[in-house]
């Protein structure tokens, strides 16, 4: 006769197996993204994100669809690029873009954005995404830009309406734009822009709030790919930043 296991066998088996269960909620716990309070806000989060995990992937499956990329790299490739390019020649003819200025386009996907920005003059521009596409785009996610406090003259983004965060989207532009810098935001209002958006946006309004370390320039109604609004931001410079905190 077999002698019998011990407890502590029993124990440490359903330890182990309870592990997965234990991992799960631990990560459903710390991930899950509660949208800030008022239901009447113009800016909503789309519930149904239970984890950043399957939001990433989410947007992944978006960025990573080969037919996709096939179409942005061929048959939109020029058309877009000319867009893009005519969008910039007004800013810079507004004296908000330079040449000389070191440009971000945020979620730039296969980089048509920057190389309109290129083909202008505006040399020292990169895109950022999730998916890198060399050389025009480098690996990162807008909620935690890899880059360092003040590196940019100028920010693009058509993609706030991916943001799960919008709060991290917006700090982190905040953060690496210089001081005096400018961000350039082409959203959709009152409408759903994509079904891989995280959000919707009905009025620019929420989106003056969460740039609460700068001023906006103007707004005005353009033709984008679907988005209709263009909002011009720039940040306060850093004697306005210390006097404002010194008067606090
Ligand atoms: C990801 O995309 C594929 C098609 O490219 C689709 O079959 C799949 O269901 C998608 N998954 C998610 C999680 O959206
Ligand atoms: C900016 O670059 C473009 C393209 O290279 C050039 O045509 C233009 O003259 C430049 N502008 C200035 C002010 O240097």
């Amino acid at each position: 006769m077999k002698p019998k296991p011990p407890m502590l066998v029993y124990f440490v088996i359903s330890l182990i197996l309870s592990l997965p269960l234990l991992f799960f909620f631990f990560c459903f716990k710390t991930n899950t993204y509660t949208p800030p309070g008022n239901p009447n806000s113009d800016l909503k989060i789309r519930p149904g994100y239970t984890t950043y995990k399957t939001y990433i992937q989410r947007q992944l499956n978006k960025t990573l669809n080969p037919k996709l990329r096939k179409i942005w790299t061929t048959r939109d490739w020029d058309r877009k690029i000319q867009v893009f390019a005519d969008f910039f020649q007004v800013l810079k003819q507004e004296n908000l873009l330079f040449n000389e200025s070191k440009a971000l386009c945020i979620g730039a996907r296969v980089g048509q954005e920057v190389e309109a920005l290129r083909r202008i003059g505006v040399s020292d521009s990169v895109g950022m995404d999730l998916v890198p596409y060399p050389p025009l785009v480098v690996e990162g996610d807008f909620h935690r830009q890899p880059f360092d406090d003040g590196t940019f003259d100028f920010e693009f983004s058509n993609v706030f309406d991916h943001a799960l965060f919008p709060d991290k989207f917006v700090g982190e532009i905040e953060r690496t734009l210089k001081p005096g810098g400018i961000c350039v935001l082409h959203v959709a209002l009152s409408r759903r822009a994509d079904k891989y958006s995280a959000n919707d946006l009905y009025s620019v309004k929420p989106l003056v709030n969460l740039f609460t370390n700068s001023k906006v320039v103007r707004v005005r109604k353009v033709d984008g790919f679907g988005l209709d609004t263009e909002v011009v931001f720039r940040k306060i410079e850093k004697q306005d930043q210390e006097m404002i905190r010194g008067s606090r």
